[in-house]
């Protein structure tokens, strides 16, 4: 019998992150999915095609709640699987204003839900599933926002800046272990969603790159949410993934 492949994603509600989620639900997948509510579209899927499927309801604000109920899920499950991915997928931009302008409460849920969340949820998943045999890997889904500074993008810079570091120092700690995780933060294209939605209606005044957001929708340049999330997803499966912990889907 195959075992199956257990994968751990945040923010499988909306955007990309859905788009993954009906990509990974198939036979011989476990998926646990983190967002804010359940899906009961997403459960009917899954069950529809003989996929394990796990919703845990967690606001990422407070990652602790999440952390702890995943070092207990992969306490009790680390035999079963062939192996193990988180994808550190969720994440929020925050109003689109100079830092100066910005509310500390916002700026504080983009850092929080951007880097926090997904710095702890992969201390918990390599610190729970060290001394495993089996392939797991890393995949945070980062931005060319976090390599090249943007006006009125302070915290959304900074969170994907931070993820990008992390990625790499965690890394080098893992390629001295025999069975060591590989991990990966990836920019994952330019993608027609909620978020680029938000980049659009920002006020022009206070966003320079309001008109080149709205260019590359009027061009037709953006990736679907299902087209970006097949790229990401075959990116997880090469081979080489992890090679360079800093690496764009499009290279
Ligand atoms: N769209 C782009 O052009 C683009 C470009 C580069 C990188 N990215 C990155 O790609 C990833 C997916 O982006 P997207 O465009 O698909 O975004 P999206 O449509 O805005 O979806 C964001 C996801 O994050 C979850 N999330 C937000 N706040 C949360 C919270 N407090 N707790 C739990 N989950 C929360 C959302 O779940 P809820 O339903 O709970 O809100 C949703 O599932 C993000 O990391 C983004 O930074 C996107």
């Amino acid at each position: 019998m195959t075992l199956p492949h257990l994968y751990i994603l945040t923010g499988a509600s909306r955007g990309m992150g859905r788009a993954m989620a009906e990509q990974l639900v198939q036979p011989g997948v476990h998926l646990v999915g983190i967002s804010r509510h359940a899906d009961p579209a997403l459960a009917a899927q899954a069950a529809a095609q003989g996929a394990a499927l796990e919703q845990w309801a967690h606001d990422l604000q407070d990652a602790g709640p999440a952390v702890r109920q995943l070092q207990q899920r992969l306490a009790t499950g680390g035999a079963p699987w062939s192996g193990a991915t988180l994808i550190n997928n969720a994440g929020m931009i925050p109003a689109v204003v100079p830092l100066r302008d910005a509310g500390d409460e916002d700026t504080a849920r983009a850092l929080r839900v951007g880097l926090e969340a997904a710095i702890r949820l992969t201390s918990a998943f390599l610190g729970a599933t060290r001394g495993w045999t089996v392939p797991r890997r890393v995949l945070n889904i980062s931005s060319g926002l976090g390599r090249r500074p943007m006006a009125s993008q302070s915290a959304y810079c900074a969170a994907k800046a931070g993820m990008d570091m992390f990625t790499r120092c965690a890394a080098l700690d893992e390629a001295r272990l025999p069975h060591g995780a590989r991990l990966c933060a990836l920019a994952p294209g330019v993608i027609d969603t909620g978020m680029q939605q938000h980049l659009r209606s920002a006020d022009a005044g206070a966003f320079p790159d309001r008109s080149r957001f709205t260019a590359l929708r009027a061009e037709h340049r953006l990736l679907s949410p299902q087209d970006a999330a097949a790229r990401v997803l075959a990116y997880l499966a090469r081979p080489d993934f992890g090679a360079e912990p800093v690496a764009d889907v499009r290279d």
